[in-house]
């Protein structure tokens, strides 16, 4: 078989990918994505329809697969490691975590090696919303100006999921605010994360509560500025999602969230991981 086609999305973000489920998993089509996702992000395959058991392949091809635990819903999806993204779900933590998606974000801030890649599926497309928007975290650091970068070296970032749930639930109670810590306690990073391939991105997003300082102070502001310079037009790609599409993104170099979308909307996505090889430092 011939090696496949990347052809480029827009600017340094995203490739379109021309290859067929039956040839996904073999001719050496997984070292050229591996390969692919670091040159750019993120990979569109439109109307793949993969099925549930090669996307588990496909993913274990690309790394080792890290299966979808905590999300667990009792789906024939879940029994297969994979997370079934859909707000029809009894369970209001799991919806909740759902509606957190809808902020800017990177999977894994809670973990010292967040995923290496995320692979999302569309069963089937929200009626209304429900697009998934990639920002490129290696690009908009390479482009801020040389002092800014000097301004961030050395600061720390302390990521949590009351970050998160403080912006979708503004009547929060002691108690959500208690079950959150349970998930997803206070954990520091360091802000600027110079990664192996030579990138760096920034350890910003929803899980983000604050920045400090060497001493240990909050530094003002800059969680918000950070994430406006990083999430402008000329550094994300949007996802209009059409039935059977596969989408692949480099998680440490990006963010991503998803546009709204009411339950009545059907939208119902599977999703798996790629454990991550690169630690936070
Ligand atoms: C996720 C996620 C986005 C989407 O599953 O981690 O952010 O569009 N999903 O469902
Ligand atoms: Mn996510």
């Amino acid at each position: 078989m011939a090696s496949i086609t990347f052809e480029p999305i827009s600017g340094e973000l995203g490739a379109t990918v021309r290859v067929s489920a039956d040839d996904i998993l073999t001719n050496g089509s997984p070292r050229e994505i591996r390969n692919a996702l670091d040159v750019f992000g993120v990979l569109v395959f439109p109307h793949l329809y993969l099925s549930d058991e090669d996307l588990v392949s496909l993913t274990n091809a690309l790394g080792e697969m890290e299966p979808a635990r905590t999300t667990a819903d009792g789906s024939r999806a879940a029994a297969l490691g994979i997370y079934r993204i859909a707000l029809d779900k009894q369970n209001s933590s799991q919806r909740e975590y759902v509606e957190g998606n809808n902020f800017w974000h990177m999977d894994g801030t809670s973990y010292r090696v967040p995923g290496k890649a995320t692979l999302l599926k569309c069963i089937t497309p929200a009626a209304a919303g429900g697009d998934t928007e990639f920002a490129h975290l290696f690009a908009a650091y390479d482009a801020l100006p040389q002092a800014k970068k000097q301004q961030l070296e050395g600061l720390r970032v302390i990521h949590c999921l009351e970050a998160v749930g403080r912006k979708f639930k503004p009547d929060h109670t002691e108690e959500d605010i208690r079950r959150w810590n349970a998930v997803f306690p206070p954990t520091e990073h360091p802000l600027v994360w110079k990664q192996s391939c030579g990138r760096t991105s920034l350890l910003i997003g929803s899980t983000a509560q604050c920045i400090v300082d060497k001493n240990g102070d909050t530094v003002p502001a800059l969680l918000e500025d950070l994430l406006e310079w990083s999430t402008q037009p000329r550094f994300t790609y949007r996802h209009q999602w059409r039935q059977g599409d596969l989408v692949i993104w480099n998680n440490p170099g990006l963010l991503h969230r998803s546009h709204p979308y009411t339950e009545a909307a059907g939208r119902i996505m599977h999703r798996t991981t790629v454990k991550g090889t690169e630690e936070i430092a």
